[in-house]
């Protein structure tokens, strides 16, 4: 959509990403997680944004009760809602990764249009858009409820709850796809570097 805001002009920066990215001999791009409460995306993105900062690689990680606390704080669960939370979500996410650091973002972001924006929003800034499926079967999710919000789901205390009483829409061709129920944390960590050195982003 266009901007609300008229009598207003883009500024392009001095460096290209390109010239910024051999200047500080790194690249960016942005590692979307997606997948249930409880699938362990935010504890795999945790795993991972430890790994890449010791071995002296820039990565920060967007976490979604945090960003819930300061950014997106006016937003609540509607489907509405969540639309706008990935949106702003995409667009700090963009900026991280233009700035040449690793964003690594991590939110149930249930609906796959949403997605299709996040990853377009990048392929239009020609910044890479790896979405990474945590992956489990909606019981074990219910059965790990470290939360217990799957209890107050159950029980309609929480109404429009992901998996429960609002869609959780799989991707069908995600570029990782991690079954967090199969796999130990590094392992699952190991898997998404080896990936990313594979592609030849990790410099
Ligand atoms: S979304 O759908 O992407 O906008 O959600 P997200 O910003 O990732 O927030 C999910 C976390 O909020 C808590 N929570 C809920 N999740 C889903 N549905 C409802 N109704 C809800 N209410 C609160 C929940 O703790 C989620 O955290 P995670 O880490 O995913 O378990």
């Amino acid at each position: 959509t266009e901007a609300k805001a008229t009598n207003i002009v883009w500024h392009d920066g001095s460096f290209t990403r390109k010239e910024r990215e051999d200047i500080l001999g790194r690249k960016g791009f942005t590692l979307w997680f997606t997948g249930l409460s409880a699938s362990g995306k935010s504890t795999l993105a945790t795993a991972l944004e430890q790994h890449l900062v010791a071995h002296g690689v820039s990565a920060y990680r967007l976490d979604g009760d945090n960003i819930r606390f300061g950014l997106n704080k006016n937003l609540g669960f509607s489907d509405q809602d969540r639309t706008e939370n990935i949106r702003r979500i995409s667009e700090v996410a963009k900026l991280f990764a233009d700035s040449t650091t690793i964003a690594i973002t991590s939110f149930i972001s249930p609906f796959k249009a949403d997605r299709a924006v996040a990853r377009e929003l990048h392929n239009a800034a020609g910044i890479p858009f790896i979405e990474v499926f945590a992956d489990v079967p909606i019981e074990v999710a219910e059965q790990r409820d470290p939360k217990g919000l799957y209890k107050k789901a159950r029980e309609g205390v929480i109404k429009d709850f992901t998996g429960i009483s609002s869609p959780y829409e799989a991707p069908e061709a995600p570029e990782l796809h991690i079954r967090t129920d199969l796999m130990s944390v590094e392992e699952g960590v190991r898997n998404i570097v080896a990936y990313l050195e594979k592609r030849e982003l990790l410099t």
